[in-house]
């Protein structure tokens, strides 16, 4: 159907966005999408009006309820940048200083923000960068002008750059498994920084790397990072522990759920994997209950609030009651609370075995919330 309104061409990029965001800087964010698309992943602070429908019929009232604060420019979003066009020109032909989120809420799948994490009993820094735009939590741990990775899920520039803000050199790389829901940057990471990218010991992937097997333990700076495996949600699941007071449990322990045990297996493998993750859990759950727990996804948008996304394991024990039960209650709940599978799991997988990343947009792939948690 022809549109009866002009779309304009006045866009934002995400990183121009995300700027706005960390700056604190006055900007109205309008989701224009319809509410279901919404209601699966949605930009922190961002206000919605259920308006899909109407723009892409060119309806020249679609926006016309919408009040906005006067003198603040607007940000319109819709799923891929091309709906958002057609409500920024409506704001436009208001007076409004419109533009339109160049990608949509996929482009905006890559936008990140950080929080610094205090952890009491350790020398070192740590970093929680934290992809918001999907829910994939990676973390820069400094300490003595050396740091390390764990979980790399955006571009490899932006670990360096965050390390060389600090003076840190990334001496050291790691993942806490095979990702199905996100490109692991871990192996392009290592490469671009010259660091030693270190994988939990199996024979999945297809390229080098120095395995880790349980009680390694590496150095950064002053500060030690030991690797505990903790199989369930993946065979090769590790969690790593720094100083004995933080722990970084990757898709093994959320702070308000567990990993899921199904991906990538059959249902009798499936049941065997959740056994291995309750008998992890128990693992973990037996550290002190001050140990700080540093998750490898959250399943909320991120907020630009630098407030970090952790809780005590104590904490985290009295929120999940699934690591209270017994080892055949815990499998018999999570096995049936398995949530939907992700989209592209098969494929991601894929790309993470052989170390490449797919030409082009990673987003293609990478779209959909995170279905990683079992709660
Ligand atoms: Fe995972």
């Amino acid at each position: 159907m022809a549109t009866a309104i002009e779309t304009g061409t006045e866009t934002i990029a995400v990183d121009e966005l995300r700027a706005m965001l960390v700056e604190r800087r006055p900007v109205t964010i309008l989701d224009v999408r319809a509410a279901a698309d919404r209601a699966e992943w949605a930009i922190p602070g961002s206000r919605h009006v259920d308006a899909y429908e109407a723009l892409k019929a060119g309806d020249p009232a679609a926006l016309a309820g919408v009040e906005l604060p006067v003198g603040e420019p607007v940000v319109t979003v819709c799923g891929a940048g091309k709906a958002s066009l057609t409500a920024m020109a409506l704001l436009r032909a208001r007076g409004i200083d419109a533009r339109s989120l160049a990608g949509g809420m996929k482009a905006w799948s890559l936008a990140w923000n950080g929080a610094e994490v205090p952890v009491p009993g350790s020398a070192a820094t740590v970093v929680q960068v934290r992809r918001t735009g999907k829910g994939c939590l990676s973390y820069l741990i400094g300490n003595a002008g050396e740091a390390a990775v764990i979980d790399a899920a955006l571009d490899p520039e932006v670990y360096q750059g965050l390390a060389a803000e600090r003076g840190w050199r990334i001496a050291h790389v790691l993942d806490t498994h095979v990702h199905a829901d996100h490109l692991s940057r871990s192996r392009l990471l290592a490469k671009r920084a010259g660091a030693t990218l270190h994988l939990p010991a199996q024979d999945r992937v297809a390229y080098p790397f120095a395995p880790l097997r349980y009680g390694d333990a590496l150095a950064i700076g002053a500060s030690h990072l030991v690797a505990l495996l903790t199989p369930g949600h993946t065979i090769e699941s590790t969690s790593y522990l720094l100083d004995g007071t933080a722990l970084f449990t990757g898709d093994t322990l959320f702070l308000a759920g567990v990993g899921r045990p199904d991906l990538e297996a059959s249902a009798e493998e499936a049941a065997t994997r959740a056994r291995l993750l309750s008998r992890s859990l128990r693992e973990l759950t037996a550290l002190a209950a001050g140990t700080l727990v540093l998750p490898g996804h959250t399943s909320e948008p991120v907020p630009f609030d630098e407030r970090p996304i952790a809780a005590t394991l104590g904490d985290v024990v009295e929120r999940v009651p699934m690591l209270r039960m017994t080892e055949d209650a815990f499998v018999e709940i999570i096995l049936a609370r398995i949530p939907p599978t992700p989209p592209n799991h098969a494929a991601i997988v894929a790309f993470n075995e052989t170390g490449e990343l797919p030409e082009g947009d990673p987003t293609d792939l990478e779209a959909g919330a995170n279905r990683c948690a079992v709660s």
